[in-house]
């Protein structure tokens, strides 16, 4: 089989890295890829937002499967575009089509999806132009801080955790009035849950599905979870709360519930569904929706899949997972993101990169870099994941830190406490 896999981050390495050792598997492209996925397969140089070019790209290289790793190209359609196209029909899109991607794409239809379904979720309203006279009102049935989401993909900007009652009226209006563009032609307010998080993902076929290892990111820049949100600054799998207490809620409260909630109206969803949960106390909520793998949780999950991860896709492409079997290693992995100085703010791109040979005890999934002549450099805030195993969370993480130690760029910055709260 030849596969095409779109996307260019570390998740997008990391599926390219399972998907070669894969004995079913001939040739991987990836569009477009970074300097890590340039040696397990071919990079194609286009945007996956492309729908035509990824058509030309399917259809020169005879793929027999496209794989969609980040979110924008499924909430835009790419499912339904190949589906009305008589060259494409037959070529499967693992990730779900516009309709179903809408559990990610719209924060109110998720919501909406997570209360007809009684799955436990922040209590919340959502607002448009029509009703924004009535936020002072809900704010007053909530407690501080207040939660506020443009209902929309603002490439994860668009969530504000806010103290002050005034200060939520304000950005509530801001985002309305186009703060985010069209992600913020509604807004959802919603109840504060105090807990930790988990990251919790299946691959399903439509009818049944996989559970896959849970994770937990780091998303704040700084040192004990403070300063900006970042797209992830590390991983650890497994968590030590999601026992097999706590999973057996998240299956019976949860994915069970919205497996029947997507057939119940009529949604096929073919493709990973990542659950956003919050540990209140013992008991999981859902904090999102995602329709694809978490990044860098992937970095993370990935490895401890020790089944063909291939053979489950195909079980996606074929509709028949529920014959497929999937091993997970009880093995630890840990991630510590490599990131550029700047981010998430402003940062510089072409730095090169020094060590990349040295890391043998770690696996090295690529971010943000680009093979320009003989060297790697940065291109992007988030650089190289430094992804690593051990019979102990502990252990993994050292091995991480041994490593990271050993690469070196003109700003290069990580957070040294990942797993710190666990
Ligand atoms: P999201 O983009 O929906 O993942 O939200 C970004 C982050 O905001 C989440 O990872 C949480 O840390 C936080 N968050 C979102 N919704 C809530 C909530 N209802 N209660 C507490 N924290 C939340
Ligand atoms: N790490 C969170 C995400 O991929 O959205």
């Amino acid at each position: 089989m030849n596969i095409l896999i779109l996307g260019s981050g570390g998740r997008e390495h990391a599926l390219t890295w399972k998907l070669a050792q894969s004995k079913k598997v001939k040739k991987i492209f990836i569009a477009p890829g970074n300097a890590g996925t340039l040696n397990l397969g071919t990079n194609l140089n286009f945007s996956p937002g492309n729908f035509v070019d990824v058509k030309n790209a399917v259809l020169t290289n005879k793929i027999d499967i496209v794989i969609v790793g980040p979110e924008a190209p499924l909430v835009d359609g790419i499912h339904d575009f190949f589906l009305k196209d008589k060259a494409l029909v037959n070529i499967p899109v693992i990730g779900p089509d516009k309709s179903a991607a809408r559990l990610e794409g719209s924060k109110d239809f998720a919501k909406e999806f997570l209360i007809r379904h009684k799955i436990p979720t922040a209590a919340y309203k959502t607002f448009d132009l029509t009703n924004v006279k009535e936020v002072p009102a809900f704010l007053k049935t909530l407690s501080p801080p207040y939660v506020i989401k443009a209902d929309g993909l603002a490439a994860g900007k668009g969530v504000l955790i806010i103290d002050d009652v005034l200060e939520a009226e304000r950005e509530t209006t801001a985002i309305l009035n186009g703060k985010f563009g069209s992600a913020g032609d509604k807004v959802v307010i919603e109840e504060f849950l105090k807990g930790i998080e988990l990251s919790v993902f299946i691959i399903t076929d439509g009818t049944s599905y996989k559970l896959l290892p849970e994770a937990k990111d780091y998303k704040r820049i700084g040192v004990g979870d403070t300063g900006l949100n970042t797209g992830g600054m590390g991983a650890v799998s497994p968590v030590s709360f999601a026992d097999n207490i706590f999973m057996e809620k998240v299956k019976f409260r949860i994915i069970d519930p919205t497996m029947k909630g997507l057939a119940d109206d009529g949604i096929v969803y073919k493709g990973f569904i990542f659950f956003g949960l919050i540990n209140v106390g013992g008991d999981p909520f859902v904090i999102e929706y995602n329709a694809r793998l978490g990044d860098p949780e992937s970095e993370v999950i990935i490895p401890r899949i020790k089944s063909d991860l291939f053979d489950l896709i195909e079980g996606v492409a074929k509709g028949d997972l529920s014959a497929r079997e999937i091993e997970i290693d009880n093995k630890f992995v840990t991630t510590v993101m490599l990131v550029s100085g700047g981010y998430p703010g402003d940062y510089e791109n072409g730095k090169q990169i020094q060590g990349l040979d040295l890391t043998k005890e770690s696996l090295l999934f690529h971010a943000g870099t680009n093979r320009d002549g003989d060297t790697v450099v940065t291109s992007g805030g988030r650089v190289l994941a430094v992804t690593s195993s051990g019979a102990t969370m502990k252990e993994a993480l050292e091995i991480s830190y041994r490593n990271a130690a050993l690469i070196a760029y003109d700003g290069i910055n990580y957070r040294h406490d990942i797993g710190f709260d666990l």
